[in-house]
């Protein structure tokens, strides 16, 4: 493992190692570390000892890294049901695992109530209708809009009062379905938020976190309703580039727990449950790109084309999100360069870089940061087969823990008719 500087916590492929994996696998390849992300998963769980500390499977859902993670002792957060068959398909046993989703179906409920989830995060009333009608005996937590503005970027802000996830807070709605769902007989335990992501201090979870503490104070007074599990949700964010600064995760949880606790009455001591996804991921990994095409547009920075793209990293696209790119093996002046993919979009991939000018055909890039939301957002855009994940392990070998998908599994799904 290698990284750069006193407080850059991100994994990064040594030149040597970059080349082997590239011949070895091809790519674009996502190269995951097994020595980085345990680290970062033991960081965290020394960092809370306040409770149930949930991997949010979203950020990353390759079976070798729910292993990791569930193997290290933490929960596993679902969002829907593929992503509760991927956990236990890594071993995950159910009751280790939570179940989110802001439209959960009735095969969803059904599917977890029978394999027995630890616990579910309930969204909305509809949903509240479906638990009673599974007659599901499992502890559940209402998702509440605290009315936090994370002030991140618009698409993963969450906690905002114009939001679709969770029950409202200041209208009413919150105790209204907490009254609901104890006369409805369901095993309601709790409260959970989740305000937003990318969050480099702790200052939206904090707000959120004191709502639910008022709310559950409130619910005590209102209905002798007596919280058991307090759970703030993830969103810490990570060093994407030089300029991204995130608290390390020990003081970030610190100052999240002396504030919780301070707006916790006495008469309350619930469990206090994080669920990080993108801080326990992202910087343990990095993607490996082939450089294609160089080309000097007639106006503009030069444009470095790479073997992938949107396809593989859509973040870029969706959020405007930076990354460090790295040249492997060449080195020399630097240009003003933008790296591009192959998709049939402008496709822009990384922005207001300077690369070597003698970067070219061959040459291969490692681009930091990228073990969160990237592989679980790949698609086949332009029947591209999606990149294969290699997990470098403690031992030091290279491990395939997720192929590059082949020309048979590409069209797998299809169905010609025979009289077309
Ligand atoms: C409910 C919930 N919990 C946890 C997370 C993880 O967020 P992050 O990866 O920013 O830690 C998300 C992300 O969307 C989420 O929606």
């Amino acid at each position: 493992m290698t990284s750069v500087g006193a407080t850059d916590t991100r994994f990064a492929l040594a030149e040597n190692q970059a080349w082997e994996l590239a011949e070895e696998f091809g790519t674009p390849l996502y190269v995951l570390d097994e020595s980085h992300l345990r680290s970062r998963a033991r960081t965290w769980k020394a960092a809370w000892p306040h409770g149930d500390l949930s991997f949010a499977s979203k950020a990353n859902s390759t079976l070798a890294v729910l292993r990791i993670m569930a193997s290290e002792g933490l929960s596993i957060d679902v969002a829907s049901e593929g992503e509760l068959r991927a956990a236990l398909r890594a071993g995950v046993p159910a009751h280790q695992c939570r179940l989110h989703g802001n439209n959960k179906t009735w095969e969803e409920v059904s599917f977890a109530a029978a394999v027995g989830v630890g616990k579910a995060i309930v969204d909305n009333f509809q949903e509240l209708e479906l638990w009673q009608e599974a007659n599901a005996s499992l502890p559940l937590l209402l998702r509440l809009a605290p009315g936090v503005d994370p002030k991140t970027n618009a698409k993963i802000s969450t906690g905002q009062a114009d939001t679709k996830f969770g029950f409202p807070i200041a209208d009413g709605q919150a105790m209204e379905a907490l009254r609901l769902a104890i006369e409805s007989g369901l095993n309601i335990v709790g409260f959970h938020c989740h305000v937003g992501s990318q969050l480099l201090d702790p200052g939206a979870q904090v707000q959120g976190g004191v709502q639910l503490a008022w709310f559950a104070r409130a619910a005590l007074n209102e209905l002798g309703f007596v919280a058991e599990v307090i759970n703030v949700g993830g969103g810490l964010g990570v060093r994407y580039t030089e300029s991204d600064d995130p608290l390390p995760i020990p003081e970030y949880c610190k100052r999240l727990y002396a504030a919780l606790s301070e707006t916790l009455s006495d008469s309350l001591s619930p469990e206090l449950a994080q669920e990080p996804g993108r801080s326990l991921v992202a910087e343990s990994g990095v993607t490996l790109y082939r450089v294609g095409a160089v080309k000097k547009p007639a106006l503009g920075d030069r444009y470095v084309v790479v073997d992938g793209g949107l396809s593989d990293n859509p973040r870029p696209a969706l959020y405007g999100s930076r990354y460090e790119v790295r040249p492997i093996g060449v080195t020399g002046p630097g240009v003003p360069s933008r790296v591009s993919g192959k998709h049939c979009e402008t496709d822009l991939l990384f922005t207001g870089l300077t690369l070597p000018e003698d970067l070219g055909p061959g040459h291969l890039l490692q681009v930091l940061c990228t073990g969160a939301y990237n592989s679980s957002m790949a698609s086949q855009y332009n029947r591209y087969p999606r990149p294969a994940t290699v997990l470098i392990r403690e031992s030091g070998r290279a491990d395939l823990v997720q192929a590059r998908d082949d020309w048979e599994s590409m069209f797998a799904r299809e169905r010609l008719p025979e009289d077309l």
